[in-house]
């Protein structure tokens, strides 16, 4: 059996610490791709050097050439800047629809088949580009948001009752920004409410540490923002996919009246298998959390709109 091709298109921190993971849990062979010349060659290198130590037999390379992506079964796509303390996620808008535009094309050309998994900023705009400029099928394109945005409420709410992560469940959904919306209604400690263990008032608070949770990361690092995570949620993505999981993930996806919303992407709980975004799940939202996702919703809409501007300008 052939092994799967893992193109990491933006070799950065995020980028290489994806190549790292894939490896190690040996998804199949990883190209890292970056315009910067030498730079995701030295980290292949360095990659393959770790081979023999983990141990792991696939096979790592470095290039700046679109065409040596051909064939990847899975693009995840990080190229772009990374925000600055400051600065939103919307600030990288005009810089990154620039790069989006020129990797989605690359894409297009070299690997036609791929699941593209949209790591860049602002995510909800970036993402709507690569569907945009690919011309894949809505199934192929995908945004990692939720994920990652989950993990750091499961995180929060595990610290703050010392349980383990594994017991808590959770859920965010809607854009990938200040006023994405925490799932209050399906997090769970040991299948049971939250609510039955963290005070009302205590939960918004850490609720509100979730939705700022990224530029906690960017105010300590001053150079960059979060890898790990991220990384760690792209690649646990690409895993779902490649061995067709079925696996209910929280992702931008492209809607089309799930949710009342049809024609952009968004953060919705998504099944991820063989053949990419199978099907978005509709949970049953608090009043309170339908109008959260309203306002985030319009905050996406609004992207959008501001991306439209930038490239027809
Ligand atoms: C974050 C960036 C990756 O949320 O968007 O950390």
């Amino acid at each position: 059996m052939a092994r799967k091709k893992i193109a990491l298109v933006g070799a950065g921190n995020i980028g290489a610490t994806a190549a790292h993971l894939a490896l190690i849990r040996g998804l199949g062979d990883v190209v890292l791709f970056d315009v910067v010349e030498g730079m995701p060659q030295g980290k292949a290198l360095d990659l393959m050097e770790a081979g023999p130590i983990e141990p792991f037999n696939a096979a790592v390379s470095g290039t700046n050439d679109y065409a040596d992506i051909a064939g990847a079964d899975v693009c995840i796509v990080t190229a772009g800047l990374a925000r600055k303390p400051g600065m939103s996620r919307d600030d990288l808008l005009a810089t990154n629809a620039g790069i989006m535009t020129q990797v989605s094309e690359g894409i297009r050309e070299n690997a036609p088949d791929a699941l593209v998994i949209i790591v860049s900023n602002p995510l909800d705009a970036m993402v709507t580009l690569a569907h945009r400029v690919t011309g894949f099928s809505k199934a192929k394109v995908v945004g990692m948001a939720g994920v990652l945005d989950s993990a750091r409420y499961r995180s929060f709410i595990a610290e703050e009752l010392e349980v383990s992560v594994e017991s808590v469940a959770a859920v965010v959904l809607g854009g990938h920004g200040d006023d994405m919306v925490p799932i209050r209604s399906s997090c769970t400690a040991g299948g049971a409410p939250v609510t039955d263990f963290i005070a009302e008032a205590r939960l918004s608070e850490i609720e509100q540490r979730v939705r700022g949770a990224g530029g906690e990361v960017v105010a300590l690092l001053k150079t960059g923002s979060a890898y790990y995570s991220p990384a760690t949620a792209a690649i646990r993505m690409a895993e779902a996919y490649l061995s067709d999981k079925k696996e209910i993930l929280p992702c931008a996806a492209y809607l089309e009246g799930e949710y009342g919303y049809s024609g952009f992407y968004l953060g919705v709980p998504a099944q991820i298998g063989a053949g990419g975004v199978e099907k978005i799940l509709e949970y049953k939202l608090t009043a309170d959390e339908a109008s959260q996702l309203e306002v985030s919703a319009g905050h996406v809409r609004e992207l959008v709109e501001a991306l439209d501007k930038v490239l027809d300008s």
